[in-house]
């Protein structure tokens, strides 16, 4: 007797979806029922990716088509991909994170600590689990801009717990000194603090954790590289193009350290007049672009001035999340949206290494001011003098 459709039908209803109640028919994952003669072809579409889960579907329908007499079953199971959320290797002292953005800059004061806020907290706005590093050990400004300037973070053990501000974790050095305390950082200081700041801070298993450098190529960027392996880069500039001079540096260095490069935020790109809502050209606008293809980015986003935003950083109410109608709060979620993109792709394409650039020099000596990695002989980095070997 022929195997009919309504047959097959029949018997895939018999066939429960592992862990519920219901048959992949009812869960509407049958897609395509195709028979020629005794062969009997079925494709489905299963939400799990579960290698079990398709292993088991696949072993009960052949199972029950059987029982039709059919002596050719072929089953095709479509499946969501494996969610691949880091696939990053090499030296990671902070190895509950999933991924680390360096946040970078030429020259001080284009607004990177502003952008590093904003973008943790669009980050975490959609849903992902952030943490937000205060690298700048020199001028420590996340704590007054998240509005958590001079709490005190609870200690664990030997260890510190990060202080959580409009659903993100935060760590700064400026948290953990004295209020308006200053140290003067000599290189081998400079590697010791970073490390600490992501070895000793009880970080939760984070999806990302964004990290606002000082201004500059120097050492601590070099040791966040050789610490954890940065999954992304992002540059925050100005649009003059003197500014944009030190933007090339910057990018330079990410090549160098083996970074990926996500893209370039165009920070005080035009004026929003609060008064009108009208636009003015200031710094001048759109120029980072063919610097984005020179090292074949993108620009994240173009985020003009607006007062709120300054308002925003100065009060510790960043304008991501207490304005979320500006403009620029647009722009913050826009670039956060194209971040995540390309930290996925980055994973998906095999994700990031730091081994090339380990230092080199023997334990004890630190490695900051020396070149650190092998490929790094020609570099520019301009941490020079520290006198810590
Ligand atoms: N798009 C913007 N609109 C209005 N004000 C802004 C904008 N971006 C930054 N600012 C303001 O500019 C000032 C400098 O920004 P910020 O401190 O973020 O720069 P930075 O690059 O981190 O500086 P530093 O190199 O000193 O760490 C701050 O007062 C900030 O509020
Ligand atoms: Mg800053």
């Amino acid at each position: 007797m022929a195997i009919t459709k309504d047959a097959v039908e029949d018997k895939l209803k018999e066939v429960m979806y592992p862990g519920f109640t219901k048959s992949i028919v009812d869960f509407q994952f049958v897609k395509d029922i195709d028979i020629t003669d005794e062969n009997v072809y079925v494709e489905i579409d299963i939400s799990s990716s579960a290698p079990e889960v398709e292993q088991q579907l696949r072993d009960d329908i052949t199972r029950k088509l059987q029982l039709l007499g059919a002596t050719k079953i072929d089953v095709v199971i479509t499946k969501p991909k494996m969610p691949k959320q880091s696939s990053s290797q090499g030296k990671n002292i902070a190895p509950q994170v999933k991924n680390f953005v360096m946040v970078s800059s030429g020259k001080g004061g284009v607004g990177k600590s502003t952008t590093t806020v904003n973008l943790a907290i669009a980050l975490a706005m959609q849903g992902k689990k952030v943490g937000l590093l205060d690298a700048d050990i020199y001028g420590p400004n996340i704590p007054r801009m998240m509005g958590v300037e001079g709490q005190q973070p609870q200690i664990v053990g030997n260890k510190v717990k990060p202080i959580l501000s409009h659903g993100v974790e935060v760590m700064s050095m400026g948290s953990l000194m004295e209020e308006g305390q200053s140290l003067i950082w000599r290189g081998a200081m400079i590697m010791k603090a970073i490390q600490q700041l992501l070895q000793d801070i009880l970080w939760s298993e984070l999806d990302v954790l964004v990290i606002d450098m000082p201004p500059g190529t120097g050492d601590a960027q070099l040791t966040l590289a050789q610490s954890v392996p940065v999954t992304a880069g992002i540059c925050v500039t100005t649009p003059q193009k003197v500014a944009l001079d030190d933007t090339t540096r910057s990018l330079d260095m990410f090549e160098k350290l083996h970074i990926p490069i996500a893209g370039i935020v165009e920070n005080m790109s035009g004026f929003i007049c609060p008064d009108s809502g009208t636009e003015y050209d200031i710094f001048g606008k759109g120029t980072t672009a063919p610097l984005a293809e020179q090292f074949k980015t993108q620009v994240l986003s173009e985020v003009p001035i607006e007062p709120a935003v300054r308002e925003g950083g100065d009060t510790g109410k960043p304008v991501v999340f207490h304005q979320p109608d500006t403009e620029t709060a647009k722009r913050y979620q826009q670039a956060a949206t194209k971040l995540w993109q390309e930290i996925e792709k980055i994973n998906e394409e095999g994700g990031v290494d730091n081994e090339a650039i380990q230092p080199t020099t023997p334990p004890g000596v630190s490695a900051c001011s020396t070149g650190g990695a092998p490929s790094n002989s020609d570099d520019n980095h301009q941490g020079g003098g520290c006198g810590c070997n």
